[in-house]
């Protein structure tokens, strides 16, 4: 297995170009079951979570061809909506076919996901919706099965924003007589970019980035191209490692995307200069403690939490931390504490003790976002760190060593 070693203490100065936002092209993989042809899609990050996406997307019986960041999906073929255990274990969002593919077939079995390393991470709002929308939903042998002939639009109401059932319920209305309205939707960019996609192909959706989307269903879709939004989460843990330890400008972001990580990180004391689409930061003087609840979009990200609490650990004083979109979202904290770092939790709210005296030490990844918290920590700690299983962060980011390596980092990888 990969190890990834670094010697810290380096400070980083330089410019990283970002790739295409996962959370957004994986929705948009899935959506390409939809249509009988052929969907071109550019700015496509090379990851292990595209890469299983495309390896279900053949499963079912498309054609997917990657070369460098495009990648042409073929699903005219697609004939088995069927998305085994054995992948969605791996990566929850391969849930996102059962809309696409229970409008296109009727029909779908799709494994549930299990839990994750932070907590149970249902997937009832999903099923609710389908069933909303008239599909006979069915638990068998740790499988959803959905049948519906034709979907019926209804009026769907989230008790929580949720990003995944938002995505699949518009793929599943697309094409479903009458008109849906998902009320309580998710804002996030990766979702209208979704929303826009859909579109593209000839869905007929409004209200697009408000908390009330309204689907017309149309009979017929036809396939298009697309490119990618930046990745606003790759982009911020760039941000977060430059208030750290220099200087880092993202190139080609989209900074309305990180409003809030940039008004935080100028409250530490940075300084953040934006020009067109890229994004500097210069570590101020001192490191000044900033408090952060993690809120949906356009709220600060949970997926920003992990890094944000590694800053803090160098922070001057003690800072608070609350997660209220994954209240058990911390596996990061024992590891960083491996580091020297003084971090408690207390049900969903860090305490970070400020001036820690960090040291390299072995640590282990245990998600995406953990990984990437325990790469600044490391960056940030006297010594040598070496990071074990570190496939969770090529779930996420592409090249993430050879990213910092050309900020001045000293990080390599072990094979
Ligand atoms: N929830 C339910 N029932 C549901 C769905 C969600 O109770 O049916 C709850 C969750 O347990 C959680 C909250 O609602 O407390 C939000 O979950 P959401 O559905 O919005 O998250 P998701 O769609 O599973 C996506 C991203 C995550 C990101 C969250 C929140 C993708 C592929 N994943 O997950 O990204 O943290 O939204 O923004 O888009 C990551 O990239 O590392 C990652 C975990």
């Amino acid at each position: 297995m990969d190890k990834i070693i670094i010697n810290g203490g380096n400070p980083l100065k330089g410019k990283v170009t970002l790739g295409g936002a996962k959370n957004a092209v994986l929705p948009i993989m899935a959506a390409s079951l939809l249509v009988d042809g052929t969907t071109h899609i550019s700015r496509v990050p090379d990851l292990r979570d595209t890469r299983t996406m495309i390896k279900l997307l053949e499963l079912v019986g498309g054609k997917a061809h990657l070369e460098g960041n495009d990648l042409w999906i073929d699903s005219k073929h697609v004939n088995k909506p069927v998305a085994p255990y054995d992948l969605v274990k791996t990566m929850r969002a391969s849930f996102y076919v059962l809309g696409p593919l229970l409008a296109r077939f009727g029909e779908a079995k799709v494994s549930l996901p299990g839990g994750c390393a932070w907590g149970p991470r249902p997937v009832d709002y999903h099923l609710q919706g389908l069933e909303m929308l008239g599909a006979k939903v069915t638990l068998e042998s740790g499988y959803i099965r959905a049948k519906a002939k034709r979907l019926k639009g209804n009026h769907i109401r989230f008790d929580f924003p949720s990003v995944g059932a938002t995505g699949n319920i518009l793929m599943a209305a697309v094409t479903a007589d009458g008109t849906t309205e998902i009320e309580n939707a998710a804002r996030e960019p990766e979702i209208m970019q979704l929303c826009q996609f859909l579109n593209s192909m000839g869905a007929k959706i409004s209200g697009i980035g408000t908390h009330k989307i309204f689907i017309k269903g149309v009979n017929d879709l036809s396939p298009c191209d697309v490119s990618i939004i930046p990745d606003r989460i790759e982009a911020g843990t760039f941000l977060i490692a430059g208030a750290a330890l220099g200087e880092v400008t993202v190139l080609e972001g989209e900074p309305d995307h990180l409003k809030v990580l940039l008004e935080k990180l100028e409250q530490t004391g940075a300084n953040i200069s934006i020009s067109g689409k890229d994004i500097c930061v210069r570590k101020g003087d001192v490191i000044l403690p900033v408090d952060v609840e993690t809120e949906v979009f356009p709220g600060y990200p949970t997926d920003l939490q992990a890094q944000w609490i590694a800053l803090m650990t160098k922070a001057e004083s003690d800072s608070v931390v609350t997660d209220t979109v994954y209240h058990d979202r911390f596996s990061h904290v024992a590891e960083l504490n491996r580091f020297g770092a003084d971090i408690r939790v207390l049900k969903n709210v860090a305490s970070i003790k400020g001036k820690a005296d960090l040291v390299g030490a072995p640590v282990m990844s245990t998600d995406i976002r953990a990984s990437a918290s325990l790469i600044i920590g490391g960056l940030m700690a006297k010594g040598k760190t070496e990071i074990s299983r570190v496939y969770h962060i090529d779930r996420g980011y592409e090249n993430i060593e050879e990213k910092f390596s050309s900020l001045g980092a000293d990080i390599t990888r072990l094979n």
